[in-house]
């Protein structure tokens, strides 16, 4: 597993453990490559794989386990045809197998597959011409929860982690003409998966993004990093590693707005670090979201980006954006397509989800509890919206479990690995509301320091849970002490109190680091109406918000808010007959775009600047 030579020595020596487990489980697990990470696979040339894949429901995955439980050579995968004297029934067809979409989740496709959680089978056929000198990937947006790639019957990669894009090799199972791909993609949820049993959203499975084919070059550039520097505001710098390149390659790195074009030569590890000083960059900022185009390139590859320039830090209690104290207006966002429901996948969905955070007057958008499509992570860095990023490690993970801290790093790994580019980000968050143990504290510890070797130049966060003494809310979670920015959820009013228990609610805040109110908010079916201490009216939830800014605004260091939450989503927690039907309703707007009281309340506070304090 070459991807991890670029990185500092001691994240090889991590890599090289985390190899080793990764190494143990496939042996186990019928070796296959482990896919790779490509920073800005989206802005590659693509063969793009969406459509109506062939689909076989399988809930006792029987078409990769044997009835001993052992993992067959016959399987699925093989994709075959029953044949006339075959001395053995074949007990399944692709050709004449229903059909999924993809991308798109399976559970709001059929009735029948709305509450499934288990494994189903996806086959298509596509024609290929191989070309010389060419690598071949097959690049998967995400999958939900784990899954298995066949290509014409070769297995050629494993991935668990339903959030992240992964890219497999298909080089050598690929061929001239008439090709198939099977996936098994399996969401059933485990005690030691990140997330693990209990979420607060739907479990939607599937080829829930988009999969495609990307060709490179032998030698290709599968990641690079280029950002303004810190401490210089006239230098670019970052890094390239080239897969497959050799000491004294050049590099160039071209920005042609800013009229440069520097030249670089990897080192050992086939890896250049660049700087390049410039003149008139117009930094990024919500109010200017300028994207300069960079073009890296060696002799064989090249990837052509949209990055905006601009610096991000604390100083004490403050965020510091280009230098200047902001205060981030935000909203928390689930990836619920709107009005179709399901997982949000396409540009449409992001316009129309970050389109109604503009509207509220957001200049930040808390992306929860997972990493989102890069569809949604481009529209924030082309609208200017600020972005707060997820790894699900949400709740009560197996903490003590070194495999679900490898889980979890892989996953890190990927969404920083695809997304590090992205000015929008300038929050790496490592978790949500986790219990306060020591397992809990060390793990996350672990998260954070490896989160800052893969990424020095952003901020890294949390959602911690508060506790009380009284009328007084404490924060002194000992996670705190490894983040920069703490962040932190409260319900008061709606799982505790009523909305006017904020106003007597004092805050004790053990870091002088800067807050972020994670998530606060109540539930509220739109269209319904009543007295203002009347639970699930759009009233309650207006005088909620209104008493938490009061409250908010007695709080110092606070230095930005995502209320929970832009629009409604679906929950398996939520019961409630004719009220939730498994939505969560903490939405400021329903999932058909209902705008409710609240909606308006915040946007004022937003617009007129009266919650937060004033940059
Ligand atoms: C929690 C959690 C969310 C959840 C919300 C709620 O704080 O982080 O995922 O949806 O509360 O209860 O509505």
């Amino acid at each position: 597993m070459k991807r991890l030579t670029f990185l500092p020595n001691a994240l090889i020596a991590r890599g090289i453990i985390l190899t080793a487990m990764a190494a143990a489980l496939l042996s186990v697990c019928n070796a296959a490559p482990v896919p790779i990470v490509l920073t800005g696979a989206d802005r590659r040339p693509a063969i793009s794989l969406d459509g109506n894949w062939a689909a076989i429901v399988d809930p006792y995955f029987s078409g990769l386990f044997s009835f001993h439980h052992e993992e067959k050579k016959n399987g699925f995968f093989l994709n075959r045809k029953a044949q006339p004297g075959d001395p053995f029934p074949t007990e399944y067809d692709f050709s004449k197998a229903p059909t999924l979409k993809v991308p798109a989740d399976w559970n709001t496709q059929r009735e029948s597959l709305f509450f499934y959680e288990g494994p189903i089978w996806y086959e298509r056929d596509f024609t290929y011409q191989p070309k010389e000198h060419t690598r071949v990937f097959l690049h998967v947006g995400a999958a939900n929860y784990h899954s298995w790639f066949w290509v014409n019957g070769q297995k050629v990669c494993e991935h668990e982690g339903g959030y992240t894009s992964f890219n497999c090799e298909v080089t050598a199972a690929i061929h001239a003409g008439g090709n198939f791909v099977v996936a098994a993609v399996d969401n059933t949820r485990h005690e030691d998966g990140v997330p693990t049993l209990e979420t607060d959203w739907w479990n939607y499975g599937g080829l829930t993004r988009s999969v495609s084919l990307i060709e490179v070059p032998e030698e290709f550039i599968d990641q690079y990093d280029v950002h303004l520097s810190q401490t210089n505001d006239s230098v670019i710098e970052g890094w390239v590693h080239v897969e497959g390149g050799h000491a004294g390659q050049r590099v160039l790195v071209i920005l042609p707005e800013l009229d440069r074009m520097v030249s670089f030569t990897l080192d050992g590890n086939s890896r250049t670090t660049i700087r390049i000083p410039v003149a008139d960059l117009e930094r990024w900022s919500p109010e200017t979201p300028n994207l300069y185009e960079v073009k890296i390139s060696t002799a064989n590859d090249s990837v052509t980006d949209l990055i905006g320039f601009r610096t991000i830090e604390t100083r004490g209690t403050e965020i510091l954006l280009n230098g200047k104290p902001i205060f981030l207006r935000g909203i928390s966002i689930h990836a619920e397509a709107p009005y179709r429901t399901g997982r949000a996948n396409t540009d449409k969905d992001a316009e129309t989800l970050l389109g109604w955070a503009k509207e509220l007057g957001c200049n930040f958008v808390r992306l929860a509890h997972y990493p989102h499509d890069e569809s949604m992570l481009r529209a924030a860095d082309s609208m200017g919206l600020l972005v707060w990023s997820e790894n699900p490690v949400y709740w009560a993970l197996q903490f003590d479990n070194p495999k679900v801290l490898a889980k979890a790093e892989q996953q890190l790994d990927e969404e920083i690995g695809t997304s590090r580019n992205h000015a929008a980000i300038i929050l790496w968050s490592m978790a949500n509301e986790t219990p306060n143990t020591e397992a809990r504290t060390r793990f996350i510890e672990t998260e954070a320091g490896y989160a800052r070797t893969l990424d020095p130049t952003r901020l890294i966060t949390a959602a911690l849970l508060v506790r009380a003494d009284g009328q007084t809310k404490i924060i002194d979670d000992p996670l705190g002490k490894a983040l920069d920015v703490i962040g932190f959820n409260e319900y008061i009013g709606w799982y505790e109190g009523h909305p006017e228990s904020a106003d007597t609610t004092e805050w004790r805040v053990e870091y002088q680091k800067p807050l972020i109110v994670s998530e606060f908010g109540s539930g509220a079916k739109a269209g319904l109406h009543g007295e203002e201490n009347q639970r699930w009216t759009e009233e309650y939830q207006a005088s909620i918000y209104r008493h938490q800014f009061g409250m908010l605004n007695r709080i110092p260091q606070l230095r930005g808010m995502s209320p929970w939450v832009l629009m409604d989503f679906r929950s398996p927690n939520r019961p409630l007959t004719s009220i939730q039907d498994e939505f969560n309703r903490k939405g400021l707007i329903s999932d058909q775009g209902q705008k409710k009281q609240a909606f308006f309340i915040l946007q004022k506070a937003y617009k007129e600047k009266t919650v937060g304090k004033p940059e």
